[in-house]
């Protein structure tokens, strides 16, 4: 898998991807967000490309004080293969080359299944509540 910047020609593809992972809400078309990423200076979306096309995402971005992590995403059919390590450790270098200490994630309530991957690669609860306000 090589592991590059999404580019507009991506981007049905990673919306079809977060769909199929169950990470798309009605509230936020996957499209608007991919294209946010992508023309942000202090932010992106990773893709992982094998012979077959797309097959894992992640949103990365830096907001000045903590670096964030976001739609981490591997196809169903590559999943257990360390697709999913890989994408979230090119997540955590792309920050690091851009200052970043500390990386920090949100899990849906419910993605329960999750929490173990990510406890295995070394993020704990980072014992907050999380507050959200839409500005739009
Ligand atoms: C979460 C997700 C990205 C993981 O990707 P993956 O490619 O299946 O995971 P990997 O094969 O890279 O696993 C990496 C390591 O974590 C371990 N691991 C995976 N799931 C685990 C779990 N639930 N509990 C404990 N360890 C787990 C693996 O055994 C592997 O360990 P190793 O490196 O020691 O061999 C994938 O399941 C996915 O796309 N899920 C749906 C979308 C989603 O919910 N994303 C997260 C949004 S917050």
């Amino acid at each position: 898998m090589n592991i590059a910047d999404l580019t507009t020609d991506d981007v049905a593809n990673a919306a079809e991807l977060w769909r199929e992972a169950g990470l798309s809400r009605p509230w936020n078309p996957p499209e608007r967000d991919i294209e946010r990423a992508l023309s942000g200076e202090m932010s992106t979306v990773l893709g992982g490309f094998d012979d077959r096309g797309l097959v894992a995402t992640v949103m990365v971005g830096h907001d000045g004080h903590r670096g964030w992590v976001y739609y981490l995403a591997v196809t169903d059919r590559c999943r257990g293969t360390g697709l999913g390590k890989r994408m979230l450790e090119a997540a955590e270098q792309w920050l690091r080359e851009r200052g970043a200490v500390k990386v920090q994630l949100m899990v849906r309530s419910g993605n329960d299944s999750v929490l173990g991957f990510y406890e295995h690669l070394g993020y704990e609860d980072a014992d907050v509540q999380v507050r959200a306000k839409w500005l739009i």
